[in-house]
């Protein structure tokens, strides 16, 4: 049973939960339990960016919104050993899963929705856990990623809320927030220093060793607050305009209107048997 502000559609070949409440409409696929949309009521402005190609096949993974990367982030450790392997999908297997609505409830303060995938065991995870997604839909869009230990020995896994946001163009926005060293990835993992202004006129896509609280995308008069907690990374990634046109669920040109800033553990968590840990991030 949905709570009032919960209504469920079908797009395309998967099901789409909308939350429509005082505060903000929202869209979450249940496949992958993937945020597709976030418009709160105070501006209407749309704050995540949905590839106008992407697949809702309910096999690929979604190109925009919010993708949950787990148990790894990126490729599996194995690649590096069996580049080829096709067992271990790019970001881990949860994000092409059904998840399940275990709870929807209206508060004074917004909606909260708990979800949680059918299964957390997959070809490359050893450990036992259980695995939920809560999302509050309000005044800001929070989602917390609560990782839990429901075996008897520890395990690791790493993780990401690897969030897609809409942007008027990737050649005039900025970052602020994000300070320190980066590992790049175009550039075989090398580190360099965070740049000031944090500008984009390249393919760019940045581990950043960062546990800043709060990054802001300055775009233009508006600004996007991204919050996280729980975290040891912050990755930024565009594609730019090769890769654009190289991925079969992305536009030539839509690289220009999107930016991901992702909330992750990339350098691994260890959980203990009874130990939870929880990924947030904050969307203003
Ligand atoms: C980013 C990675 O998090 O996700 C990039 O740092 C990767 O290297 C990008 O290309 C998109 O990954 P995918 O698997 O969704 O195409």
């Amino acid at each position: 049973m949905l709570s009032p502000a919960c209504s469920i559609s079908i797009r395309d070949n998967i099901q789409v939960l909308h939350i429509d409440n005082a505060f903000a409409s929202a869209q979450v696929a249940l496949f992958g339990a993937h945020m597709l949309s976030f418009q709160p009521k105070s501006d209407l402005r749309e704050r995540f960016w949905l590839s106008k190609a992407a697949k809702l096949d309910g096999v690929q993974a979604i190109r925009g919104g919010v993708p949950l990367c787990w148990p790894w982030f990126g490729d599996h450790q194995i690649k590096q050993i069996e580049p080829d392997n096709k067992d271990f999908p790019s970001h881990g297997y949860v994000r092409t899963q059904l998840w399940n609505i275990v709870k929807t409830l209206d508060t004074p303060k917004g909606t909260e929705v708990t979800l949680s995938p059918t299964t957390t065991q997959g070809a490359g995870f050893k450990g036992e856990a259980q695995l939920q997604l809560i999302i509050t839909i309000g005044q800001h869009c929070s989602m917390q990623l609560v990782t839990s230990n429901i075996g008897s020995a520890h395990f690791e896994y790493r993780c990401a809320l690897h969030s897609y946001f809409a942007i008027s163009d990737i050649r005039t926005i900025s970052l602020q927030g994000i300070t320190g060293d980066y590992r790049d990835k175009t550039q075989d993992m090398q580190t360099f220093k965070t740049p000031s202004p944090y500008e984009f006129n390249a393919e760019t896509d940045r581990v950043h060793l960062c546990q800043a609280s709060n990054v802001t995308i300055v775009d233009k008069q508006l600004h996007t607050v991204i919050g996280s907690n729980g975290h040891d990374s912050l990755v930024v990634w565009n594609p730019w305009q090769d890769k654009s046109i190289s991925m079969n669920d992305m536009e030539d040109e839509g690289y220009l209107t999107m930016v991901c800033v992702e909330t992750a553990i990339t350098q691994g968590e260890i959980l203990a048997p009874g130990q939870s840990h929880v990924l947030t991030q904050i969307v203003y």
